[in-house]
């Protein structure tokens, strides 16, 4: 019996062993690539940022471009009350739909109102920084940073209220918001916190992870 937990013991440090290994030279593989591809290409870590902060932008335009269109669209069919399972159903698969292959876009708030939208650890300093700005009335610019040893650029990109059409959905209650709207965000949504905003309010951010080796590879 010990002599069988002995030899499981060993067996299963080995496979651990033989997997980190494996993913550490994974690792080594993807960063000699970039590597070598940034001195193939002589890109600069400022030209590569740039890049990355200009394909952020042509993703964040067109993801909103999409839900807009959407959202004015299903509001024409079937009202606001309608619209909202429009949006519960279809807005993030929208917007991952705009994404390339291995690049994640999102958007979050701390008042969210799909809990999915809450932000992350890594993004809650740019969300704080665009807040200071909407409160200090200061522009938002957008916003590139590297993020987990550089492997990855985070692209961020402050969403305001820009006017009163988004109002009858994340407005005050009870007036701006109808009563039967109301009710059905709060069944749809029985932790919403995005509602009594007004224009001009810090309604969220965008938020791209774009790996180095994609936005190298672009260049
Ligand atoms: C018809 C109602 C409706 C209108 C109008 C509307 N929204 Fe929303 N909004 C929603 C719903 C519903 C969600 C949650 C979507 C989901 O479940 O993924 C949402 C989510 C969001 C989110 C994601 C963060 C979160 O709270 O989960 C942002 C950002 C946002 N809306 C901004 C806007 C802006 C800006 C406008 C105006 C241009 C607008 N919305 C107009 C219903 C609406």
């Amino acid at each position: 019996m010990r002599r069988i937990l002995f030899l499981s013991c060993t067996l299963l440090l080995s496979w651990t062993w033989i997997a980190c290994s494996t993913n550490e030279r994974v690792d080594r593989e993807v960063f000699e690539q970039v590597n070598r591809s940034m001195q193939a290409k002589k890109l600069s870590e400022a030209t590569i940022l740039k890049g990355a902060l200009e394909w952020g932008e042509e993703l964040a335009d067109e993801a909103q471009a999409q839900l807009i269109t959407a959202l004015r669209e299903a509001i024409e069919r079937e009202g606001v009350v309608g619209a909202i399972d429009f949006c519960q159903v279809n807005a993030i698969s929208l917007i991952e739909e705009v994404a390339p292959k291995g690049i994640e876009i999102r958007r979050v708030s701390y008042d969210y109102r799909n809990p999915a939208d809450a932000p992350r650890e890594e993004e809650k300093p740019f969300l704080d920084m665009y807040a200071y700005n909407v409160e200090n009335e200061l522009k938002s610019e957008p916003n590139v940073q590297k993020i987990e040893g550089g492997e990855v650029l985070l692209f961020t990109r402050a969403i305001t209220i820009p006017g009163e059409f988004c109002l009858a959905c994340h407005g005050k209650e009870g007036s701006e918001i109808a009563a039967e709207t109301l009710a059905k965000l709060t069944e749809r949504y029985p932790e919403d916190k995005a509602r009594n905003h007004a224009v001009g309010d810090l309604r969220g951010m965008w938020s791209i992870r774009l790996p180095k080796r994609e936005v190298v590879q672009k260049l």
